[in-house]
């Protein structure tokens, strides 16, 4: 059985004799990650509604690439801290099945960060009044955007599970 122990730094896995080394979550400072990350929901708050329509997306292209920018700036600081103090390697822990959502959303990182840098860099080289480049550009990054927040609710469900698998 995963235990936590709650404490200013955050949850600290207990060790269990019996259990399998695995990777575990450390639920609280995975969720103060998440919960602190204002500068994130601001921006994706401001690219969605932009992207939503073809010509709104061309009418704000600039900002677009820039927002974008920001974008791939602040998801390398955020899949960072969460591999930094939210997951632990070599956690001892019971549940098999928990430690494989875990490496499973974990590792999911790198090809989100892949597909935000490619949008960010394939941004500046379309042309704004070319329907078809804005469209195709709009549609990878609303694929993106579902990717992403499946990859967040993930994590949060993980959250619950392992706090409430103690
Ligand atoms: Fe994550």
């Amino acid at each position: 059985m995963l235990r936590f122990e709650i404490s200013s730094q955050g949850a600290t896995p207990s060790p269990d004799k019996t259990g399998t080394r695995t990777l575990a979550v450390n639920a609280a400072f995975l969720k103060d990650i998440k919960d602190d990350n204002q500068d994130l929901k601001k921006l994706l708050d401001q690219i969605t509604p932009i992207t939503r329509h073809r010509q709104t997306a061309a009418n704000h292209w600039p900002e677009l690439i820039a927002l974008l920018s920001g974008l791939r700036d602040q998801l390398a600081l955020h899949f960072s801290l969460e591999e930094a103090y939210g997951y632990f390697d070599d956690a001892i822990i019971s549940s098999a099945e928990l430690s494989t959502t875990a490496e499973k959303l974990r590792s999911e990182h790198s090809s989100l960060f892949a597909s935000i840098r490619d949008l960010a860099d394939q941004v500046s080289e379309v042309c704004s009044d070319r329907p078809e480049q804005v469209n195709r550009l709009i549609k990878r990054f609303d694929q993106f955007r579902r990717a992403f927040e499946m990859h967040e609710e993930g994590e949060l469900k993980l959250i619950l599970d392992f706090l409430d698998d103690d």
